[in-house]
């Protein structure tokens, strides 16, 4: 598929400043295929708002198809009309006398056509207006029961934070299936912006400034979300995941999350905690060890999350090494410095790390 894709551009004239392609002959259709499947494969799956998964979302989902259809049903009788006035206007002769005035039945078609084209537009954007109201209504209705989570942006990456649970955690929310989660957006440094596209709309964190966003997973799953207002070198690789499980389930990972860290067991993993200590506590926290760093994420229990670097690679043990060895190659920009341990620290380190499980 993607070889007759490729085949179907044909350089035309090359030089150091400019390309140019044209289509071949007979080419056309494998690449109208290609283009369609490639939009069709944004339909539905990960971090997309066309495959809703939550209430906010299934909302957004109904308005965008009801303005889309419409749009493209009006699209549709304009083009047609275009064309017919256009072919109308080819079959009349030439060199005849431009008329001043349309007889009288045309101008009264003509006149009908105004006015249901008018009354068409009115009675559209009414609808559009009251359907946006009400799905307004839906995204911003915020529930007595709702289950309180606490969400701040920073440079980049995501905190989060259960009032009354006493962890924090980062770039992932845990949340239970069919309950009404209310976020509390703030941000530290700049302006970012919440978005699981599977699960609701955008909303941004604003430095000084504390918004709310509720919403709800109907089904359980991982859903991948991206930090979706522009907040620097990084903005692209701010990503986050919520998890949506059953109850119980979340109620055991609460659980386990509000448990200190694991104490070190073998020589090498006491060692590795005073690397840590040494190394890493001035920006990290360890609760039930080293308690001070705050401004990088919180690692009590680091090694049970999907990723590292907000999104930016599997939390292995290996990328893991990678990260604490050159986080500023692996991610550019990031505030998290080079440390050149030695290889015995760094495993020491490691092993250490493995323990936060
Ligand atoms: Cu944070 Cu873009």
């Amino acid at each position: 598929m993607f070889a007759s894709g490729w085949k179907c551009w044909k350089p035309r004239a090359v030089s150091s400043v400019r390309l140019e392609y044209r289509f071949t002959r007979g080419s056309t259709l494998p690449c109208m295929c290609l283009v369609g499947a490639l939009l069709l494969s944004s339909c539905s799956g990960f971090q997309s708002s066309l495959d809703p998964n939550g209430s906010g979302a299934g909302a957004i989902y109904g308005i965008w198809h009801l303005f889309f259809w419409t749009c493209a049903a009006v699209f549709l009788v304009v083009v047609v009309g275009l064309i017919g006035a256009m072919l109308r206007g080819r079959d009349e002769p030439s060199d005849a006398p431009p008329q001043m005035s349309p007889e009288p039945a045309r101008e009264r078609r003509l006149d009908r056509l105004l006015q249901v084209g008018i009354a068409a537009s009115v009675a559209i954007l009414l609808v559009f207006t009251l359907a946006s109201y009400s799905v307004g209504t839906t995204l911003f209705y915020s529930p007595e029961n709702a289950l309180d989570v606490e969400l701040t942006g920073h440079r980049w990456w995501w905190e989060v934070r259960y009032p009354g649970s006493g962890f924090a955690t980062a770039n992932e929310i845990h949340v239970p299936v069919g309950t009404p989660v209310r976020l509390t957006l703030r941000s530290e440094d700049v302006i970012h912006s919440f978005w699981v596209p599977n699960l609701h709309g955008k909303m941004d964190l604003i430095p000084g400034q504390t918004n709310r966003l509720v919403f709800t997973a109907d089904r359980p799953g991982t859903y991948r979300g991206q930090c979706a207002e522009f907040c620097g070198q990084q903005h692209a690789f701010m990503a986050l995941y919520v998890l949506a499980a059953p109850e119980q389930e979340i109620g055991r990972w609460r659980e386990r999350q509000s448990r200190p860290a694991a104490e070190p067991a073998s020589d090498s993993e006491k060692r590795g905690r005073q690397v840590f200590a040494d190394n890493c506590a001035v920006c990290h926290a360890i609760r039930g060890f080293k308690e001070e760093g705050k401004i990088g994420p919180d690692l009590t229990h680091v090694v049970s999350r999907l990723s590292i670097g907000a999104g930016g690679l599997p939390n292995s043990r290996g990328n893991r090494a990678g990260w604490i060895t050159d986080a500023p190659t692996l991610k550019p920009g990031v505030y998290m410095p080079r440390f050149a341990l030695p290889p015995e620290d760094l495993q020491a380190l490691l092993d250490y790390i493995d323990k936060l499980q």
